[in-house]
């Protein structure tokens, strides 16, 4: 019988400064209309100056532990997600381990928006596979340090926050004979990877990585095609909620919970419409933190979880589309 991987733990952590759609008006031609109607922002969390992605990611993960009623030294690997790293090399999973003790293997994984959910199909595989007994898989993004936040990069800025979420993925104990991460599907189509990108600093570029002129030119802030991208997402959310749903044996109408990522509440309306899924299965909290790409997903469960509204036994379903495309779908027994 082959060993569940459960998800014993949950954690979150956003800065304290609050940006209101409002306050954004200082830099930027936007309104609070224009964003709360395109997107359901109401605010996000953005770090203070001197601020790092790790002073994020530890008090999300030691929330995460404490949940799971572990300490850090009981972990067996950290596998952290992000689109927006510490340092160049190596990646803020080593800043993190640092901070937590211990010497075990951490790593980086970049899937940006679809990271959570490619990093816990690594975990569930490390545990299944008896590699590993327990896994620190987190979410952490530092955006606001990387976006234009003059009217030309209106766009793509109003969009995102900052925020680290975390999960503690463990091998059943005999404890609790359901509780498993039962399925995860992933997908990417590198076909589209500009379609939502930062270009630099990037290694192809001659004589170094970032140029004046390259920063003149903004290269080095996110461009995004943001109608390609929604179009995309409304499409293959659905599609891949379905397979991963069907892959473990499971029926839509059985699942208890779908949290989706948080990009655009308008795409989780939509993918939520299109599958005739209830209002009051879902939840959502881009309104408060904005898209926190890797650390969206984990900080809805984190906040779900502090709720009292996930009970061991129910159906979740974790949903999320991003940039490379990328998109992946876990379907879990809590
Ligand atoms: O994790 C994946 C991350 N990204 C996404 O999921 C994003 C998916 N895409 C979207 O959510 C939407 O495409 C946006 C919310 C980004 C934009 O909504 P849209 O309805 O596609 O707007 P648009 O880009 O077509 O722009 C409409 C208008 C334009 O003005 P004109 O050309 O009609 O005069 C823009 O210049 O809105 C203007 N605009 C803004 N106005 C005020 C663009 N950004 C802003 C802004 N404030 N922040």
């Amino acid at each position: 019988m082959s060993v569940r991987a459960r998800i014993s733990g949950t954690g979150m952590y956003v800065p304290d400064r609050v940006v209101t759609n409002d306050d954004l008006t200082q830099w930027m031609d936007t309104s609070d209309e224009w964003i709360r109607q395109r997107s359901g922002i109401e605010e996000r969390h953005w770090v203070e100056p001197g601020q790092v992605p790790s002073d994020l990611a530890e008090p999300a993960a030691r929330a995460a532990l404490d949940e799971a009623g572990l300490e850090a030294d009981q972990i067996d690997c950290i596998v952290l997600a992000t689109l927006s790293p510490e340092a160049d090399f190596p990646g803020t999973s080593f800043f993190l381990q640092e901070r937590l003790g211990g010497d075990v293997p951490c790593f980086d994984l970049r899937a940006q928006c679809s990271g959570f959910l490619f990093s816990l199909s690594v975990a569930r595989s490390f545990v299944k596979s008896g590699q590993y007994k327990r896994v620190l898989v987190v979410g952490c993004e530092i955006h606001s340090t990387g976006i234009d936040i003059s009217t030309e990069g209106r766009d793509v800025a109003v969009l995102f926050g900052d925020g680290a979420g975390a999960v503690v993925v463990e091998a059943d104990d005999g404890t609790d004979d359901r509780s498993d991460i039962l399925a995860v599907r992933m997908h990417a189509e590198g076909k589209y990877a500009k379609k939502l990108w930062i270009e630099a600093p990037g290694s192809g570029f001659q004589p170094t990585r970032i140029t004046p002129e390259l920063l003149e030119q903004k290269r080095h802030f996110p461009s995004m095609e943001g109608r390609q991208v929604f179009k995309h997402a409304v499409t293959r959310m659905p599609e891949v909620l379905m397979a991963s749903l069907d892959e473990a044996g499971v029926k839509k109408d059985d699942v208890d919970w779908f949290f989706f990522h948080q990009a655009n509440l308008r795409i989780n309306e939509y993918v939520a419409n299109a599958l005739e899924i209830p209002a009051n299965k879902t939840r959502n909290n881009i309104q408060r933190y904005g898209n926190c790409s890797a650390a969206s997903i984990p900080m809805l469960l984190a906040e779900a979880s502090r709720k009292g509204l996930l009970e061991r036994g129910q159906l979740v379903s974790l949903t999320g589309f991003g940039s490379g495309f990328s998109w992946a779908s876990a379907t879990v027994r809590w």
